[in-house]
């Protein structure tokens, strides 16, 4: 399924003080995990607080194409019945991820061990996407792969009879990369270990050791995270929480950090440690920002951010803390457009590579609201404190978080901000719109009815 077929113009406008308490969907890395996993598992398992947005959605027809049965309550919970590792069904017929990056790749390790044929595609945009990072161990394991040049969907995977055990380290700082490699290594006989030299979210590896599996992480010497799992386990199901999307959370509180008045407290956000990043960045940016209420559910830690208006100072983001706000640079970049000085981002090669070259497409779209930046091939300058800001008119490449972002923009700066499609938001964010609005954000659809 992919997002909704025209786009659709939205506007946000400078104005009130943003003010409540609010909560936001659940965290998407964990709602396709959930999914995923249970599905894996022998039994029924259920998930409150999923994220129903149209990425999860993709991942829910892909688990009940390959055997599992999914479905929604009328409160609102999900039960999954699992089918259990190594008895998939060779789907029917195309697997379509749309927008969903996460999604394709776990997906790609889940059946790339198992012996039935499976052929993936998704929008415009995730097929511009790499895919051989996932690829590359898949085929170490015995997967046969036929895919567009450039390791590109659409492609089709046929998993071995017997799949390999790996040993692999990972070679971009990666969640999915590793995820897909431990998800494929689920179903091969001996232990699967991924060594990662730079650390990114361990949902896998938590959920996995909730689920039952043989799974152990330890340094080695040089430092780097070592992780062993023990294949051809029978996964147990779960009744999982899904806590609030820090990624999503960034949005709304950025957006109180940077308008004037604001006072916003955000609550039950996952603060997991490899998703902070945004959070101690704006603290060392002089944001009044804290985190209260701290508490723990399923394995993970969640808290109330409470942010009140607050005059930033620009900074230098270390380059090793990127993976732990590898999604939230768009959103930074709009924060340091408000802030004083300079703020400068290294180590973002991967942003070229996420639903957009996010890096190009941040800076268009400062550039277009009258922000000064330097957009070089690794990283970004922002020289924030302009008196004018907004204005322009942003091209989202069918890209959620940049349509987000400058629509926050649009919010706090001096004149409004146009987004070209926000139908795109759907994707990680239902109710984004309703939401901001609920808080006082003005942002209006240009199409009637909208
Ligand atoms: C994710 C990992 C990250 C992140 C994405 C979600 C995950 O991608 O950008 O939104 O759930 O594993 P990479 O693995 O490409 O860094």
């Amino acid at each position: 399924m992919s997002h909704a077929s025209s786009p659709l113009p939205l506007t946000a406008n400078p104005g009130k003080p943003l003010k409540g308490r609010i909560s936001v969907p659940g965290d998407k890395s964990i709602s396709h995990r959930s999914i995923m996993l249970s599905a894996l598992a022998v039994g029924r398992s259920t998930v409150r607080g999923i994220l129903e947005s149209e990425d999860v959605l993709n991942t829910i027809a892909a688990m009940r194409a390959l055997g599992a049965r999914v479905e929604r309550n009328d409160d609102g919970i999900w039960t999954v019945d699992g089918i259990g590792l190594g008895s998939l069904l060779e789907p029917e017929s195309v697997i379509d991820f749309g927008n969903a990056g996460t999604g394709v790749r776990l997906a790609l390790g889940i059946v790339g061990s198992h012996p039935i044929a499976t052929t993936f595609v998704g929008d415009a945009s995730l097929s511009r996407r790499p895919m051989g990072r996932v690829l590359d161990p898949l085929r170490m394991m015995g997967t046969q792969v036929v895919a567009r040049s450039g390791d590109r969907l659409p492609l089709s995977v046929r998993g071995p009879e017997t799949p390999s055990p790996l040993t692999y380290r990972v070679p971009v700082a990666s969640a999915q990369v590793k995820s897909a490699v431990l998800l494929a290594g689920l179903n091969a006989p001996g232990v699967t270990t991924v060594i990662e030299p730079v650390p990114t979210r361990d949902h896998t590896e938590k959920m996995l050791k909730g689920f039952g599996a043989d799974i152990t992480v330890e340094l080695n010497d040089a430092g780097e995270r070592v992780i062993r799992l023990v294949g051809q386990p029978t996964l147990k199901p779960q009744d999982i929480t899904v806590p609030g999307d820090p990624s999503s959370a960034a949005f709304p509180i950025v957006a109180a950090l940077i308008t004037p008045g604001s006072d916003l407290v955000v609550e039950d956000v996952l603060l997991n440690e490899h998703r902070t990043g945004l959070f101690t960045t704006l603290k060392e940016m002089g944001a009044n920002l804290e985190i209260e209420n701290i508490r723990e559910t399923g394995g993970e830690e969640i808290g109330d951010i409470h942010v009140r208006h607050s005059a930033l100072q620009g900074i230098t983001v270390p380059a090793e803390r990127a993976p732990s706000m590898i999604d939230e640079y768009p959103v930074l970049a709009v924060a340091a457009s408000f802030a004083r000085g300079e703020t400068h981002m290294p180590g973002l090669a991967e942003l070229r590579v996420k639903e957009s070259d996010r890096l190009a497409a941040v800076a268009r779209g400062l550039e277009a609201n009258g922000v000064s930046c330097r957009e070089g091939e690794t990283d970004l300058t922002v020289t924030g404190g302009g008196n004018r800001i907004g204005g322009g008119s942003v091209t989202t490449h069918l890209d959620h978080r940049i349509a987000m972002s400058f629509l926050v923009m649009g919010l706090a700066g001096h004149e409004p901000v146009l987004v070209d499609d926000g139908a795109v938001i759907a994707t990680s964010f239902p109710g984004f719109r309703e939401l901001m609005r609920s808080i006082g954000g003005e942002i209006d659809g240009l199409r009637e009815g909208a």
